[in-house]
């Protein structure tokens, strides 16, 4: 711990209320780190269950050599059963890991207040009631913040620390210097509905729902190119299944509510569906996909190998496509044609020409730019090692121009998917969203793009935060993406965060 370190001292005592799933592993994690834990439930077979638990973990950890035999007895010693709330009158800093109920919560924590010391801190693990709601009715309600960690918590490195209205800041300052010692991640945050990363992640999934409502393509070949073009570690209908749908459908829909039916956030008649057939996923072996024991995991759909391979290409300008192509075609013996970048064209081969998406349709762009032979690219993580690509021609491309920048990305080596011409594609529509969401927590002073970034890492494993992959990809593109689809929709779901347009005009991007 340095000197200017915030944090409880490790001689303070920690108590966990709550110990289930959440609790459990919030008293694993303080244990590990040294402080002394005493876990209650109002099930006590629930602390019973808990400690032995982590008692068990301990001692794989250290069969595993992450910590030593006697680190972990040691550990495991430093966790006590809670009788009552009495029992817990020493502690420092309480963490609530009970029933997500406002009035449970604020009964437990009105009834501690009359146990513990006026210095003791309150937290609460709560993933969706408002952080101020659940200390109005405390006597020191500056006391109380959120400490939200992710499932599984020795796992997850994000901790959300939320202030309320009333939360003082040195209280939230203690928090996030103690969930260091505990070795996670914490970001500070406001009391607002979704914190950061419920509410941020929330086009993750809509967006794909929408593609999947308008046909792009079906959910196995959708979750293939988040996953290999857009390097997510899951597509977004594999994790909803493993999520399940009521619980991902529940919080959609609380965050559609508490932002007052914003269409940001509408929530998908197609979740609806799955919840009311109780196809809810992994746990019901049927949500998007089936499981069992003799189920083959879904295909996504990939383009059969083009017949024709291109003679001759040319490449404009040095994006990060046309520098990782031209690597990638480099041993082939395709003519190669290098010219500066002009109206975002990528490349042309004889007719055909590839644009990467920028918000409109194939279609439209075919039209605006009076080429019908036109092809759209989506956005990669990295081209350079993306092992999938999709591709969307316009209405009026013909199919020999299709196939021959088929061909040629076939040649550098990446499966193709062809998506169903939907404006703003599967990834790049997806990342303008995020970061369009992002952008939003930042200018209403929910967190700093630094932290909001790190949530999305931390907190759902994203291969870059949201805003420095905007700032990558260039702020005028993003918002140019969103523009575009507002215009294409007419809806008020795609309007463009301020933040996005400030910054474009500015040219300043969210990390300098
Ligand atoms: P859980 O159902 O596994 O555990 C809750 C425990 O609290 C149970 O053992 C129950 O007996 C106990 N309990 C209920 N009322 C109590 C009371 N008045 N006093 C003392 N103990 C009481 O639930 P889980 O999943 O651990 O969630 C706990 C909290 O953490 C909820 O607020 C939830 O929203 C939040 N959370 C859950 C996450 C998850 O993925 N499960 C992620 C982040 C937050």
């Amino acid at each position: 711990m340095s000197d200017q370190s915030k944090a409880l001292p490790l001689s303070r005592t920690v108590a966990v209320i709550g110990s289930g799933a959440m609790g459990a592993g919030i008293a694993q994690v303080a244990a590990a780190a040294g402080y002394t834990v005493q876990l209650f439930d109002t099930r006590a077979e629930a602390v019973t269950q808990a400690i032995a638990g982590i008692a068990a973990m301990f001692d794989k950890l250290a069969a595993k050599g992450r910590m030593t035999a006697d680190q972990a007895r040691q550990a495991s010693a430093r966790l006590h059963p809670a009788s009552s709330l009495a029992a817990l009158a020493e502690a420092a800093l309480v963490v609530e890991a009970i029933v997500e109920n406002l009035d449970v919560k604020r009964k437990v924590f009105a009834e501690l207040e009359g146990l513990v010391a006026d210095d003791c801190i309150f937290a609460s693990n709560t993933s969706s009631i408002s952080i101020t709601s659940i200390g109005a009715g405390l006597r020191l309600p500056q006391r109380l913040v959120g400490m939200h960690f992710f499932n599984p918590v020795p796992l997850m490195a994000l901790v959300e620390v939320i202030s309320g209205l009333a939360s003082d800041a040195a209280v939230a300052a203690c928090v996030y210097d103690t969930a260091l010692v505990w070795g996670k991640n914490p970001v500070h945050t406001k009391s607002t509905p979704g914190f950061i990363v419920n509410r941020v992640a929330r086009p993750y999934y809509a967006e794909a729902l929408r593609l999947l409502n308008e046909q792009a393509a079906d959910p196995a070949t959708i979750d293939a190119i988040l996953r290999e073009s857009g390097g997510f570690r899951m597509g977004p209908f594999e994790l909803m299944d493993l999520i399940g749908h009521d619980v991902n459908f529940a919080v959609t829909q609380s965050v559609f509510q508490a932002y007052f039916t914003d269409p940001r956030f509408t929530p998908s008649l197609i979740q609806q569906e799955l919840v009311n057939a109780g196809f809810l996923g992994r746990k019901s072996a049927r949500g998007f996909y089936h499981y069992g024991d003799n189920v083959a995991a879904p295909l996504a759909l990939t383009e059969t190998p083009a017949v024709l391979a291109p003679q001759v290409v040319q490449l404009f300008g040095a994006g990060p496509l046309v520098s990782a192509l031209s690597a990638r075609l480099e041993h082939l013996s395709l003519e190669r044609h290098m010219a500066p970048g002009a109206d975002q064209l990528l490349l042309q081969c004889g007719n055909a020409r590839l644009y990467l998406t920028d918000g409109r349709s194939a279609t439209q762009r075919a039209s605006d730019n009076a080429h019908a032979d036109t092809i759209l690219i989506d956005l990669a993580l990295d081209y350079s090692l993306a092992t999938r690509v999709a591709l969307t021609p316009a209405d009026q491309c013909s199919s020999a121009a299709y196939a021959q920048i088929l061909a040629l990305l076939q040649a550098a080596g990446y499966a193709v998917s062809r998506l169903d011409d939907v404006p703003g594609m599967a990834v790049m529509r997806t990342v303008a969203m995020l970061a369009n969401e992002a952008a939003d927590t930042v200018n209403q002073g929910v967190c700093s793009a630094a932290d909001a970034d790190m949530a999305m890492q931390k907190g759902v494993n994203y291969p870059r935060g949201p805003l420095a992959w905007a700032d990558a990809i260039g702020l005028p593109v993003i918002a140019d993406v969103l523009a575009h689809l507002a215009a294409a929709y007419g809806e008020d779901r795609y309007r463009v965060s301020p933040l996005i347009l400030r910054k474009t005009a500015s040219g300043v991007p969210f990390h300098v």
